[in-house]
């Protein structure tokens, strides 16, 4: 999608399929909604077909106007909406320009709008407009030509200077940036798992790192022995499309230092393998490498925008399969780190390839570690589809995640972690065991994970309850989300390279 900003200019010069206007209730209620609209939307509203409620759209045909057939009304609401909320409000206004198979779109800025911070305007409006711009890639057989917005403007009349022009389209650059990785995120989180093998995983993230130039490297089966890879060995074993580890480094600044690691769950079908789950929904585990998507997002991203950070991603990738070689309830499995895991349940599979990862991401020099992974139903007991589930070993970290995740509009909800959680997974024949029983569960996987991180600085983001949704809310589509990859990136552009208290007073600049 191509977003540019425009102010000055007479109205007459632009021209699209159609215009948005946005509309507050106030404005309605005063009747001081832009003079050439007053007497189109007042009847809507006496009628109730339109009162400038939040996410409310309504199409007008507006055949008496020279240079566009078609109105989207948009609701602004109440009072001044925050981030969030203009970001759900432009998602609507995609949806509407989509129903109406839209491919330019002019969008009036309001007043209202442009007496807020600019950047952070444009970038809620631009995420909106690309994130609720997204359709599944389907495999029917017939493809309608239309192929969604291509070009969108966003304009005032108003004179404007060199310092909110350039906001405007700092804002839109970092919006666009954010929102089509997470739409990358969610085409691979989408894929159906006979299209989406590990080495085809391996393959698209070998295209994002070219794409910008970033060092890779794919480890296959043999080189996996070699190192010891045990846990990723031993998940992939089951499958005839083999296991793959796979690392990307970003690095932004002078020395290779400061390094955040970011791991993701990159399960391409989770079948439970010998512990095999029962199958209704079982179609649904396509996104257990929902994780992996994110972090393959996140990098496309920061290749993109080139923040100064550096950053070590990696993806363990298996299938999940019972077979006459997968791995099964009671093996002793020897991980990368040299730790050894009795396999109660081959379903608990996530936790045995993360721990493999989180080492290899600290010998490509992390000195903290991200994990996000779709890892237990039992953080969707807990949180529902609404929030990802934080296992943390760092509280501090944790609270700059936060931060960052008020900014994305992604709820983070941290788990509580007591000792006794950690006493769960004690194993009387090794030094760990991948299940502990159904209570408490999310907490359990994670702490399992945060063994690997040896002591440094770790968060765990548990998102099978958001990475994949029943039904559309929010941003977010029906399928895949893409979650996670927005909060990240506000982390990561925000992080100076610094300590970890260095970062929170520099998130609020640029
Ligand atoms: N991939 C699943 C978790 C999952 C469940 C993701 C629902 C998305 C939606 C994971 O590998 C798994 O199977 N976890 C087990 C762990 C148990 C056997 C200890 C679970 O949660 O049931
Ligand atoms: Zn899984
Ligand atoms: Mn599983």
């Amino acid at each position: 999608m191509i977003i540019e900003w425009n102010s000055g200019g007479s109205s007459a010069a632009i021209t699209g399929d159609a215009l948005c206007v946005i509309v507050s209730e106030a404005e309605l209620e005063r009747g001081s909604m832009p003079a050439a609209w007053k007497s189109r939307i007042e009847p809507l509203a006496q009628a109730g077909l339109f009162t400038g409620k939040l996410n409310q759209t309504y199409l007008l045909a507006a055949g008496d106007l020279p240079s566009h057939s078609l109105v989207i009304l948009a609701g602004s609401g109440i009072g001044m909406p925050n981030a969030d909320e203009i970001r759900v409000l432009a998602a609507q206004v995609s949806r509407a320009a989509f129903r109406h198979k839209i491919s330019v779109l002019i969008i009036q800025v309001p007043e209202l709008l442009m007496s807020k911070e600019a950047v952070t305007v444009a970038q809620m409006l631009t995420e909106g407009l690309v994130l609720g711009g997204y359709r599944r890639k389907h495999y029917k057989q017939e493809q309608p030509p239309y192929r969604g917005l291509t070009s969108v403007v966003f304009r005032t009349e108003q004179q404007t200077g060199e310092a909110v022009n350039h906001s405007w389209n700092q804002g839109i650059q970092r919006g666009l940036a954010f929102a089509e990785a997470t739409n990358l995120a969610r085409d691979l989180t989408n894929l159906p798992g006979n299209l989406l093998t590990p080495s085809t995983l391996a393959a698209a993230a070998i295209e994002v790192a070219e794409r910008h130039g970033l060092p890779a490297e794919v480890l296959d089966e043999r080189e996996m022995e070699q190192k010891g890879m045990g846990g990723l060995l031993a998940v992939g074993k089951g499958s005839v499309h083999p296991p793959r580890m796979i690392a990307i480094r970003y690095q932004g600044t002078g020395d290779w230092e400061n390094v955040i690691g970011i791991v993701g769950k990159g399960i391409t079908f989770d079948t439970g393998g010998i512990s095999l789950k029962r199958a209704p929904g079982m179609e649904d585990m396509i996104s257990d490498m929902g994780g992996a998507a994110a972090v393959l997002g996140v990098i496309d991203a920061l290749g993109r925008l080139r923040p100064r950070v550096n950053v070590v991603m990696v993806i363990p990738a298996a299938e999940n399969m019972p077979s006459a070689a997968a791995f099964k309830p009671g093996d002793v499995i020897t991980s990368l780190s040299g730790r050894t895991v009795e396999v109660l349940n081959t379903d608990a599979e996530g936790r045995i390839v993360l721990g493999d990862a989180l080492t290899y991401a600290m010998e490509w020099g992390a000195e903290r570690i991200i994990d996000v992974a779709t890892l237990t139903g039992a953080v969707l007991s807990i949180l529902g589809d609404i929030a990802t589930g934080a296992v943390t070993n760092d509280e501090p970290f944790l609270q700059e995640l936060l931060a960052a995740s008020r900014l994305s509009g992604e709820k983070i909800w941290p788990l509580p972690v007591y000792p006794e959680f950690r006493e769960m997974l004690r194993s009387e024949v090794a030094d760990i065991r991948n299940a502990a029983g159904r209570f408490g569960g999310a907490t359990t996987a994670g702490l399992f994970i945060g063994e690997f991180a040896e002591g440094r600085p770790w968060i765990h983001l548990d998102i099978a309850g958001t990475a994949f949704l029943s039904k559309e809310r929010g941003v977010n589509p029906k399928g895949a989300t893409g979650v996670m990859v927005r909060t990240m990136l506000e982390y990561l552009v925000n992080f100076t390279c610094g300590t970890g208290s260095e970062q929170a007073a520099a998130s609020t600049g640029n």
